[in-house]
């Protein structure tokens, strides 16, 4: 069976990977570019209340506040956003959003037709430069959250600054910092460097949320994927997917993720909006792609058919989760 069948199951391995992918994951592991060392338990055989319980406690949003060095000397605290993330849209008497849609960029989205019901939820996160005009029919066309690499921040062809894809929407930012957490390591040599057009942004645009992801959350998803998987994963962070749906997790009450893992139109067509085809994008290369997918997979409380037909998983938000 396929490595698609397999993740319908929730049953993955690298060897399932191609020879090609295998080697690349082998040289991230040895490579070990971000110095993580993991001393933590592995426990794969929880359940999935367990799992989602760790989750909901591993997964306290956490943001770049400017209450850290090298932060605070540099004045984040007053120029990072003044209201938190989680307050936003937060209404006197419900949490923040009922209904969240995740949308991953994956190629396999198109054709879905899936654009009016991704539409009708009450919050739609999007990712890095994943485009929604002339994609309506597929992708729908609301974004109320867009997580952003630090690439887009960094190469000047993304146009950042004047693309209208990063307005208007609340920004949420990220970038490889040392597992250690040192963050003065992580101002002077970020992966790509965000942290200049984050001030001058933040300055030229006060009124748009915009925040960085602590390392610390990033590198505490990963800790929840090694923890709860018998191989070794990749020893680099989480995908902008993961990252994205376990967010949206602390601020829905039910998230519907789409295309994260593939329907029955999976292609290795890597993104709906270019015609580049890696089936890395999709099971992982740098990231720990097939992994995280498994994970997501294990929590997932939609039927089968969902998942085949629409690529989609329901995910309870963590409010709603006793623990
Ligand atoms: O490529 P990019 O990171 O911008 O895509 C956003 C997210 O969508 C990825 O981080 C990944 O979680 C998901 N994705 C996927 N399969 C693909 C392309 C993207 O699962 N083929």
């Amino acid at each position: 069976i396929s490595v698609v069948q397999r993740l319908w199951r929730g049953h993955v391995s690298a060897d399932m990977l191609s020879p090609r992918l295998q080697r690349a994951m082998k040289d991230y592991v040895s490579a070990n570019k971000h110095q993580v060392s993991y001393r933590g338990r592995r426990r794969p055989s929880q359940s999935a209340k367990e799992l989602l319980c760790e989750m909901k406690a591993q997964a306290r949003l956490q943001m770049v506040d400017g209450t850290q060095q090298p932060f605070s000397s540099l004045g984040w605290a007053s120029l990072v956003p003044s209201l938190p993330l989680e307050q936003l849209h937060k209404h006197p008497d419900q949490g923040s959003f009922k209904s969240c849609a995740v949308v991953t960029s994956a190629g396999a989205i198109l054709r879905s037709g899936l654009g009016r019901e991704i539409d009708a939820h009450d919050a739609v996160l999007r990712f890095n430069a994943a485009p929604t005009e002339g994609y309506e029919r597929d992708v729908g066309n609301k974004t109320t959250i867009r997580i952003i690499n630090s690439q887009i921040l960094a190469n000047p062809n993304h146009r950042f600054n004047t693309s209208s894809l990063y307005k208007d929407v609340v920004l949420v930012a990220w970038d490889p910092a040392p597992y250690t957490l040192d963050l003065h390591k992580w101002y002077a040599s970020p992966d790509y460097n965000l942290f200049g057009p984050y001030m001058e942004h933040r300055r030229a645009h006060p009124d748009q949320p915009f925040y960085i992801l602590h390392p610390r959350y990033v590198w505490r998803l990963w800790d929840v994927i090694q923890g709860n998987t018998q191989e070794n994963i990749q020893p680099n962070p989480p995908s902008s997917g993961f990252i994205g749906i376990l967010l949206m997790m602390t601020l829905c009450e039910q998230v519907h993720v789409y295309e994260y893992i593939p329907s029955m139109r999976q292609s290795d067509l890597c993104h709906y909006h270019e015609r580049y085809y890696d089936a890395a994008c999709t099971l992982g290369a740098y990231h720990p792609l097939l992994y995280e997918k498994s994970l997501i997979q294990r929590i997932n409380t939609g039927p089968g058919s969902d998942l085949r037909r629409k690529g989609r998983v329901t995910l309870p938000g963590f409010s709603t989760v006793d623990c």
